[in-house]
């Protein structure tokens, strides 16, 4: 009996490199390069699909995706019936995370010249094809400005905290959440400490404006302090209390976060 499925697939280049998997071994197409993406599920539309696929093979999530074109298979697949696909192209217009190889055997980042010698299934070499045609033998940026906004939206919404994976000693993160009704956008840092990881506020706490070091590290290099230059304060990473300064005995206001895979995220609240 033959089998006719819906899949999808996602187009994203960036500074003139496609995005592209590779097939894991033991299925399909194994070890061909291909325009990531899968199968719609029962009950998916095609876009959830995208990004269900998306997130669980490169861990990254595909935005604002538009139909860009469509291509079948047909054949007989070694060891089972005969299937048939119908394959829907997407033109992926932002991205939240860094793609990695997560449900795959590989990603890469492919210039036109070099995507066109790739071995890949028999439906992408067509868009690939079409795709370099439509930038004159190179691969335009399907990233717009709406792809970047949605982009960082999708940042500020979700508490997991950007570059929290890579927190270590010595090291602080600052980002931007998106508020509640009630409350305006969350700027907060987040801070490595010999006991354990600190949020606060990114907001001075004599004046409302952020910690700011003219472009240097928030936190000193020997780790002992977060340093603003506004009015020359300093305050300790553990309590966040400023021991100099214009607002000395004051301190800032703590954010809780709690673990989120390799890094953390904002876990609801001022910290007790
Ligand atoms: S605003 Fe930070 S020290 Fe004044």
């Amino acid at each position: 009996m033959s089998a006719t499925l819906l899949a999808v697939a996602g187009i994203f280049v960036r500074e003139g490199r496609l995005l592209m998997s590779r097939r894991p071994k033991g299925g399909t197409w194994p070890g061909l390069w291909e325009l990531p993406g899968g199968k719609v599920e029962d009950g998916e539309t095609p876009e959830e699909a995208l990004v269900r696929e998306w997130r669980e093979e490169l861990d990254a999530i595909p935005l604002g995706a538009v139909p860009f074109d469509f291509g079948t298979e047909s054949g007989l697949v070694p060891g089972r019936s005969r299937r048939h696909v119908t394959l829907l192209f997407f033109r992926v217009r932002g991205l939240r995370g860094t793609p990695s190889a997560k449900g795959v055997e590989a990603v890469r980042w492919c210039p036109a010249d070099e995507a066109r010698l790739l071995a890949t299934p028999p439906a992408d070499a067509p868009v690939l094809a079409r795709l370099a045609a439509e930038g004159g033998g190179a691969f335009r940026d399907t990233g717009d400005a709406e792809g970047r906004a949605l982009a960082r939206e999708a940042v500020e919404n979700d508490p997991f905290i950007e570059g929290s994976e890579a927190l270590r000693v010595r090291r602080a993160v600052t980002f931007v959440k998106r508020g509640s009704t009630e409350e305006r956008d969350v700027r907060g840092l987040l801070v490595a400490t010999p006991h354990g990881a600190r949020a606060y506020r990114n907001v001075c706490p004599h004046v409302p404006i952020p910690l700011d070091r003219d472009g240097e590290p928030l936190l000193s290099a020997d780790g002992r302090f977060l340093v603003c230059r506004n009015h020359g304060a300093l305050f300790t990473p553990e309590d966040g209390r400023c021991v100099a300064g214009p607002c000395e005995g004051d301190s800032l206001a703590s954010l809780r976060v709690v673990r989120s895979g390799a890094g953390w995220a904002l876990g609801g609240g001022e910290a007790p």
